[in-house]
C-alpha cells in the first residue's frame, strides 16, 4: 500500500506476536481479566452491602479496593487489544473465564472478608498462571503488567487477612 506521499507501507494484519504465542497469552489474560471483572463487580457490591460495627472501616477499604480492580480492567484489556486479539466483554463470557464464584448471598462483614480474602488469593494464582505463560513467549509488556498485578493481589490479601487475625 501507497500513502499520500508514496511511501510504501507494508500492511501487516495484527496480531504481531507469533499467533499461536500470542493466542495463549490473550487467553492466559483473558481469564486474569475476567477475575478481575468479577471481583471488582463483587468488591463494589460488598462496599454497598456492608454493615456492622466496622462499617467505616470496610465501606471505606472496599472502596479503594474496587477503584483498583476497575483501574487494571482496562490495562488488562488494552494489553489483549495490542496482541491483536478480542477483549471480553459480556458477563456470559466472564462468566465462562473466571475461577471466581459469584456471591449472590448476602453475607456478614466477617464472611465478606473471608470471601474477598480468598478471592484475591484465586486471583493471585491465576495472574501467576498467565505470567508464566508470558515468560514462556518472552512477552515482557505482558510479563510486566501480571507482575504488578500480582502485587495489587498480594497486597490486598495480606490486608483482608489482617482484618481477620487475632490481635
Ligand atoms: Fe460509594
Amino acid at each position: 500500500m501507497s500513502t499520500a506521499l508514496g511511501i510504501e507501507m507494508k500492511t501487516t494484519a495484527l496480531p504481531r506476536v507469533e499467533d499461536k504465542d500470542g493466542q495463549r497469552v490473550a487467553d492466559a489474560l483473558s481469564n486474569v481479566l475476567a477475575d478481575t471483572f468479577v471481583l471488582y463487580l463483587k468488591t463494589h457490591s460488598f462496599h454497598w452491602n456492608v454493615t456492622g460495627p466496622m462499617f467505616q472501616t470496610l465501606h471505606q477499604m472496599f472502596e479503594e479496593q474496587y477503584n483498583e480492580l476497575w483501574l487494571a480492567v482496562d490495562v488488562i484489556a488494552e494489553r489483549i487489544r495490542s496482541l491483536g486479539f478480542i477483549a471480553p466483554g459480556s458477563y456470559e463470557e466472564f462468566n465462562r473465564l473466571t475461577y471466581l464464584q459469584e456471591s449472590p448471598v448476602a453475607r456478614n462483614a466477617s464472611g465478606m472478608i473471608a470471601e474477598l480474602l480468598r478471592d484475591h488469593e484465586t486471583t493471585a494464582r491465576t495472574a501467576r498462571s498467565a505470567l508464566a505463560t508470558a515468560r514462556t513467549t518472552v512477552d515482557a509488556p505482558t510479563e510486566d503488567l501480571l507482575t504488578q498485578r500480582l502485587a495489587a493481589h498480594e497486597k490486598a490479601a495480606w490486608m483482608l487477612r489482617s482484618l481477620l487475625a487475632e490481635e
